[in-house]
């Protein structure tokens, strides 16, 4: 087996445990508040309220960690995305994802020093860190602070309008989450890449 790969810095290991915990805070308990009922409560709706929003703050700061981390580290550098010959890269990872996996075949875009991601991984990372979430920071502190929000757009609350956005956003979020888990356990074992994220090596396959 080769060596063992220092790809997750300290910074970005403590943004990433920091930015997990704050997400499920946040998604227990807006889905809580979002079906929120007098007669059925999962959390008690003001509990729901001040938790989600202390880990709305904490999250978004935390952001900034991701933010500068990166601009600051060669960290960015994985994030690169060359959009030359995308497609049939994306479609060569799904393929493996799909069928080559399960054949035994070996990763088509194998990691290293210098490339920590597959393009797939790539495209969600970036449309996550810098679409969705910068999405789900400005409707959440809209929402904070409802005072900013233009009242009316076309005669829709623009409360209304800014509150679905942060709802539709999140789906996709926690689609993001579900797809990152499954994919996180197709390391060199089922369990590597999860020990790779708090120890900051990555294991080869
Ligand atoms: C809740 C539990 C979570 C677990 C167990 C988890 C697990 C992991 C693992 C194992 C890795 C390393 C594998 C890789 O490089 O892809 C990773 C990296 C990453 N995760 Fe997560 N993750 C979680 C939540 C999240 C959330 C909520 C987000 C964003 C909204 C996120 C965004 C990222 C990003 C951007 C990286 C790559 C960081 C870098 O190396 O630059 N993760 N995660």
């Amino acid at each position: 087996m080769s060596e063992k790969l220092y790809l997750y810095p300290v910074w970005l290991r403590i943004w990433h445990a920091i930015n997990a915990l704050m997400f499920l805070v946040l998604l227990v308990t807006g889905v809580s508040l979002q079906y929120s009922n007098p007669d059925y409560q999962l959390i008690r709706f003001d509990y729901a309220v001040t938790y989600h929003n202390i880990a709305g703050i904490i999250l978004a700061f935390n952001y900034l960690i991701f933010l500068f981390g990166n601009i600051l580290t060669g960290n960015a550098v994985f994030y690169k995305l060359r959009r030359k010959g995308l497609v049939d890269k994306l479609l060569k990872q799904m393929n493996y994802y799909i069928s080559g996996t399960f054949k035994g075949e070996h990763t088509p875009f194998p990691v290293t020093k210098k490339r920590k991601f597959n393009p797939l991984q790539k495209v969600a990372y970036l449309a996550t860190m810098y679409m969705m979430i910068p999405v789900m920071i400005i409707t959440g502190v809209a929402l904070l602070f409802p005072e900013m929000i233009i009242m009316n757009v076309m005669n829709l609350s623009g409360i209304y309008l800014t509150a679905l956005l942060h709802g539709i956003v999140s789906i996709f979020l926690l689609i993001f989450l579900v797809i990152h888990l499954y994919f996180s356990t197709m390391g060199s074992s089922p369990t590597s890449n999860f020990k790779s994220i708090v120890n900051g090596y990555h294991e080869p396959h």
